[in-house]
């Protein structure tokens, strides 16, 4: 039997499945609950490839990371739905990649907010606020974003494993739009959404098991839907993409079918409001 643990943060319900936590156990964390464990094994019978999913989400983020504190010159960043902290969190790559990047996560969970709280303790050039992304203009208003973001530079902002767990795509796409007009040029956007094409079962399955046991709604969108929300972004190469496709550090890093990482992957850059003629 397992035991729960004793770090729970007060208030909590160990009870119902957790996104974050449910995340936590496919990638080999331990903060995590019973609840959260069933429903990760009866997911992992839906799909035996989905552990192998996240950890390439993880690795795809990390790509991302030091393409953006690396070649694109980015030194600040804004992650939004960060989750639970695990390895080569965003701070760690792009500190490591530019040292004195600055970095805001984001998570509306208690959880989540209060192990990146630890991790990041003495690190003044990252912090972490509890927000929740259905309301971006309270996440940039908040004191402690405007402390360490200057948004008249460029920013990367996050959405990456989240915004399918809005399930309005209106307002999907009203979030990104109101997180992208408070961007300077040269921001960038990376998003990472579960597409429903070309596995629409186990889609369905997905949401049917998600949506009876979990704390929070989940969508899986169509591509062009996934490519709608990146409106106003321009997305660099190679375009929206399943997980390992994104710039893989090696060609063999591919699968042969890369669909079974059933999420699509991109990174847009943001080049200014269109101008009256284009
Ligand atoms: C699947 S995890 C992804 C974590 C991380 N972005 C990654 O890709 O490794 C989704 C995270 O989004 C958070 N989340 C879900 N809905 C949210 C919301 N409305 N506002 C903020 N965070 C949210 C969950 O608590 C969870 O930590």
């Amino acid at each position: 039997m397992t035991v729960e643990p004793g770090w729970v943060p007060p208030g909590i319900d160990t009870t119902r499945a957790n996104v974050a936590r449910v995340y936590d156990y496919w990638l080999g964390g331990d903060h995590n609950f019973q609840a959260d464990r069933d429903l990760a094994r009866t997911i992992i019978a839906l799909d035996p490839n989905i552990r192998a999913t996240m950890r390439a989400n993880r690795a795809f983020l990390g790509r991302v990371v030091r393409f953006l504190a690396g070649q694109a010159g980015i030194r600040q960043f804004l992650d939004i739905g960060s989750g639970i902290p695990t390895e080569n969190n965003v701070h760690q790559v792009a500190q490591d990649t530019a040292p004195g990047s600055r970095v805001v996560y984001v998570d509306s969970d208690d959880v989540a907010v209060a192990h990146s709280r630890l991790l990041l303790a003495g690190n003044p050039d990252a912090t972490v606020i509890q927000g929740d992304l259905r309301e971006p203009g309270k996440i940039l208003a908040d004191p402690e974003t405007q402390l360490l973001l200057d948004f008249t530079q460029p920013v990367a902002v996050f959405v990456v494993a989240v915004l399918h767990f809005i399930p309005d795509t209106g307002q999907a796409a009203q979030i990104v739009a109101a997180l992208r007009d408070a961007l300077a040029p040269g921001s960038y956007l990376v998003i990472c959404h579960a597409c429903r094409d070309e596995q629409p079962s186990l889609a369905n399955s997905f949401e049917s098991v998600y949506n009876s046991r979990v704390t929070a709604r989940l969508v899986m969108r169509s591509r062009d839907e996934i490519a709608g929300l990146c409106d106003g972004f321009t997305l660099v190469e190679p375009g929206l993409v399943w997980i390992p496709q994104w710039r893989p550090d090696f060609p063999d890093d591919v699968p042969e079918d890369p669909s079974r990482y059933w999420a699509l992957v991109g990174v847009g850059r943001y080049d200014g409001p269109p101008s009256p003629g284009r």
